[in-house]
């Protein structure tokens, strides 16, 4: 065809460049994650995610209400709970009056029409660490879906708008829409995270919540039996379909670079929005190496946004949302 078609007249400059993109980011396509602890006054940066904080509730109200004047209009939270309140079955996680039930009606308070997503796991409430109650060293299935249904139910009963079961127990999406249904939250969303991988990139994560699966006999050292195998793509497929059959309103691939490959086919599958979590340790490689001058920060985190939404990301759920969104306003 040459030269007919000469494919660099479409890259000629930016305005041409702009004219024809394919893949635009917007404050829209981000959830912002929000780590939330006891106390006042408290904004702690995580030291493996550098630039991140945890913030006590009257911190959260100002950080909330600096996002939305940003435009970014939904949060996705998660609690750091001191060690006394932790138990293996996560009965902290129920308590109506407990920091994330506080930590949802203080958004709600300062921003109504924050949308308010809810992370539903037993590892930041668990002794041992795990999404699931531990019994004879394994992690118990359905008991543990009951728990988060309960769960579910008291985020509802505080006010988010979605729930987000991040655990990968079987049948939990279908345990915790019944109960929604039954209490009457009949509104109340599911983001499940469907095709959520075993991976080492959630290192930073576990350390902003000092979640990690503990070391000691009979509890298992990772979470190998109930989050997906990463060398797997098929089940990625099974999982987000069997969610989507059991109520999920949005599914979720978790992480995101090392799994565009996932992402395109879960959106290829699937007729509900796909979410993608860029995860901790994501983060903290681009905030390494760009500290130490090795990369260009704005533009390798312009770069994996945009690859994320590329790939099929409806959602992408970002501890860079606010540095994105800075940058393109
Ligand atoms: C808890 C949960 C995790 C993440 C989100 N929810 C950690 C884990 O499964 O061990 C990871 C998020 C991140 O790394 O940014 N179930």
């Amino acid at each position: 065809m040459y030269p007919l078609r000469r494919n660099r007249r479409l890259r000629a400059n930016e305005s041409i460049r702009s004219l024809v993109r394919e893949t635009i980011i917007t404050p829209n396509d981000f959830l912002v994650p929000l780590f939330v602890v006891e106390g006042k006054g408290v904004k702690e940066e995580i030291a493996s995610m550098p630039n991140y904080y945890r913030f006590s509730l009257d911190l959260l109200e100002k950080e909330v209400k600096e996002l939305w004047k940003l435009g970014l209009k939904s949060v996705l939270l998660f609690v750091k709970v001191p060690d006394n309140l932790k138990d293996n079955k996560g009965t902290e996680a129920l308590n109506p009056n407990g920091l994330m039930q506080r930590a949802i009606k203080t958004v709600k308070n300062v921003c109504p029409d924050m949308l308010v997503m809810t992370d539903v796991a037993l590892d930041p409430y668990s002794s041992y660490g795990h999404d699931g109650i531990v019994k004879n060293g394994m992690i118990i299935n359905d008991d543990t879906a009951d728990v988060l249904a309960e769960m579910s139910v008291s985020h509802a009963q505080a006010g988010a708008n979605f729930v987000a079961p991040s655990d990968m127990m079987d049948g939990r999406i279908l345990t915790i829409r019944e109960a929604l249904e039954d209490e009457g939250f009949i509104n109340t969303g599911i983001m499940s995270y469907s095709a959520k991988y075993a991976s080492a990139f959630y290192g930073p994560f576990r350390d902003a919540l000092d979640s990690a699966p503990v070391n000691m006999v009979d509890v298992p050292k990772d979470k190998k039996t109930y989050q997906m195998d990463y060398a797997n793509r098929i089940e990625a497929i099974r999982e987000t379909l069997m969610d989507i059959d059991e109520g999920a309103d949005i599914v979720m691939v978790k992480p995101g670079l090392c799994y565009l490959d996932i992402i395109r086919e879960v959106k290829n599958a699937v007729d509900v929005p796909v979410a993608v979590y860029q995860v901790s340790g994501e983060y903290a490689m681009i905030k390494a190496a760009s500290e130490n001058g090795w990369l260009n920060h704005d533009a390798v985190m312009m770069e994996q946004v945009t690859a994320i939404k590329r790939a099929g990301a409806d959602v992408i759920a970002s501890y860079f949302a606010k540095d994105v969104v800075k940058l393109i306003s």
